[in-house]
């Protein structure tokens, strides 16, 4: 989408971190903005800062785990700007622990969160994008954790794998509808994901204070600067670059992975169990 300007975005946990650092680059370009967030407060306060400056936003509560109050964001987002053209699945929440030992509720959470939150935008959203004719563009966040594993992350990997490959697919399902693609895979940014049990609702265990050594806080604020993202996010949708990456000296996690993913093909082509097997061949690709 070359020219934004006038486009409108909608954006979920958009109060803060790299939500808000898009809302901010999307705006200064001259875009319609609604911020999305679980926080009505901060949300109100992220659009007033814009509104502040004479820009176009707006705010809308939104708890992107429940497909209802996606929808209803959706419809409000129409409501008040008259269209939608860019979409970012972006509220996510940082769950620690081995998947065999994270308990359930935390599971839950980060799942219902993390994956379905991407899933209700894509089903609230696409159809009206679609139903409108003007072309759009879909960014969701996913994490570095969505393309290699990460020690101690089972459950935050999962979701952020899923992601991943849900855009895969979601891009090349829309390639022909005028809907482009992105998947935003960050590296350590300096944000609040560190605080994610500031929102955690009582179904899965209620809201976790921040101790006082958290290790986690200290390690994010040592990384990128959020409204960056927003810069680079903004650059991506123009340009139509599907993978975003923030950290560019990652990359050799990436490439460590697929020579271990090229290593068992090479197995498998040696194997013994596999000699002479008839094979279907060819997948939708
Ligand atoms: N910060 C990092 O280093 C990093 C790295 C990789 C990926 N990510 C991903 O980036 C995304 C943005 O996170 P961030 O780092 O800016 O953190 P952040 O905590 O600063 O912002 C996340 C926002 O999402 C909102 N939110 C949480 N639960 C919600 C819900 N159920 N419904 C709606 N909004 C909700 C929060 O209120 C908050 O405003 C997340 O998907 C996260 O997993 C972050």
């Amino acid at each position: 989408m070359k020219n934004v300007e006038g486009k409108v975005a909608f954006i979920t946990g958009g109060a803060s971190g790299m939500g808000l650092g898009m809302a901010r680059a999307f705006a200064k370009a001259g875009m319609k903005v609604m911020i999305g967030d679980i926080e009505a407060e901060p949300a109100k306060k992220a659009a007033d800062e814009l509104k502040g400056k004479g820009l176009d936003a707006a705010s809308v509560q939104v708890d992107v785990s429940k497909l209802e109050s996606v929808q209803a964001a959706a419809d409000t987002t129409i409501d008040t700007f008259g269209k939608v053209h860019v979409v970012c699945n972006n509220a996510g929440i940082a769950v620690g622990g081995y998947s065999e030992t994270c308990n359930m509720r935390n599971w839950n959470w980060v799942v219902d969160v993390n994956l379905w939150g991407v899933v209700y935008g894509l089903q609230a959203f696409v159809p009206k994008i679609l139903e409108q004719d003007e072309g759009g563009h879909v960014v969701s966040t996913a994490s570095m954790a969505g393309m290699v594993g990460l020690r101690g992350a089972g459950p935050y990997n999962a979701t952020k794998f899923a992601v991943v490959g849900m855009m895969e697919t979601f891009a090349a399902d829309h390639r022909k509808h005028n809907i482009e693609a992105s998947v935003l895979c960050p590296g350590i940014v300096a944000t609040n994901i560190g605080h994610s049990g500031r929102n955690r609702p009582e179904e899965y265990g209620g809201v976790v204070q921040p101790s006082e050594k958290d290790r986690t806080a200290e390690m994010l604020a040592q990384g990128l600067d959020p409204d960056i993202v927003g810069d680079l996010v903004l650059e991506a949708i123009q340009e139509n670059q599907f993978y975003i990456f923030t950290d560019p000296s990652l990359k050799h996690l990436i490439e460590t992975r697929c020579e271990r993913i090229i290593a068992g093909y090479d197995w498998a082509t040696n194997c013994k169990s596999l000699k002479g097997a008839k094979q279907a061949g060819g997948l939708p690709g």
